[in-house]
């Protein structure tokens, strides 16, 4: 089943969405795009896009468009940014009209797609959608080889918005990473809470790259540094 961010989007980018993390990440990804040779003005679609939190660092440089599957989180994005294009979709089955030269799935959004199969689905949709020599940059949801339970804790103090969070993250099954959400939000003068589970599916590194290449892509580069987070695995569609 699908995990529906309609709570969570209401808060997503108080919560989530700051400069710390999300500028370096979308500096270096730029930086890889050019590198393997993404041209400015380029179509760049920002698959599972969410609320938009990378798209300020793409949009001056490249024609952006995004894909979701929350109606909740594509609304935020439109709303922030009236100009562009999102469409709603699914990773797994999306058809559009349009071709990119350039697709990017980042915070390790594949994982949510939860097998193996809908996995190599997605990549053959995506590849679909590529033009020739397009690239596509994912982000891994941690891979089976790098996998650790843990808690995450943090918290966010703004004006007339302040939230605890705890993030439980466990190996539900083999291949199945369940992540449960215990968020405290203190809006003016009320205290409320929000647990909620969702499920992501667990990949090895393998896994990925056999469902890029299978689709067709040449793996032309793993990038492994912490500030893209989750590393990435960059294919490009050659047609010769
Ligand atoms: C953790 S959020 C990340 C959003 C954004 N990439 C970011 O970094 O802020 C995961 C996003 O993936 C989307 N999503 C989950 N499953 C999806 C699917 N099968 N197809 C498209 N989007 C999906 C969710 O709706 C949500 O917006």
């Amino acid at each position: 089943m699908y995990s529906d961010f309609k709570t969570i989007s209401t808060y997503y980018d108080a919560l989530y969405v700051n400069d710390r993390e999300y500028a370096p990440e979308a500096a270096k990804v730029k930086e890889l795009l050019t590198k393997h040779g993404v041209p400015p003005r380029a179509d760049l679609l920002v698959l599972a896009c969410g609320t938009g939190g990378h798209i300020p660092y793409f949009k001056d440089d490249y024609h952006v468009s995004g894909l979701d599957l929350s109606e909740n989180m594509l609304a935020l994005a439109r709303k922030k940014f009236p100009g562009l294009r999102f469409h709603y979709g699914n990773l797994i089955n999306f058809e559009l009209e349009t071709d990119f030269d350039a697709m990017i799935c980042l915070y390790g959004s594949i994982g949510f797609v939860k097998t193996v199969d809908n996995l190599r689905s997605s990549m053959k949709h995506i590849i679909a959608h590529l033009r020739p020599d397009g690239l596509v940059l994912i982000t891994p949801w941690s891979t089976v080889e790098e996998f650790q339970d843990i808690i995450v804790v943090d918290a966010t103090d703004k004006p007339g918005l302040k939230i605890a969070r705890m993030e439980h993250v466990r190996l539900k099954e083999p291949k199945i990473v369940e992540v449960t959400f215990h968020h405290l939000l203190g809006i003016r003068n009320e205290v409320t809470y929000h647990k909620q589970s969702m499920e992501i599916g667990l990949f090895s590194r393998q896994e990925y790259l056999s469902a890029m290449t299978d689709a067709g892509l040449k793996i032309v580069e793993e990038y492994t540094g912490t500030d893209v987070r989750g590393g990435a695995y960059i294919g490009k569609r050659i047609v010769r």
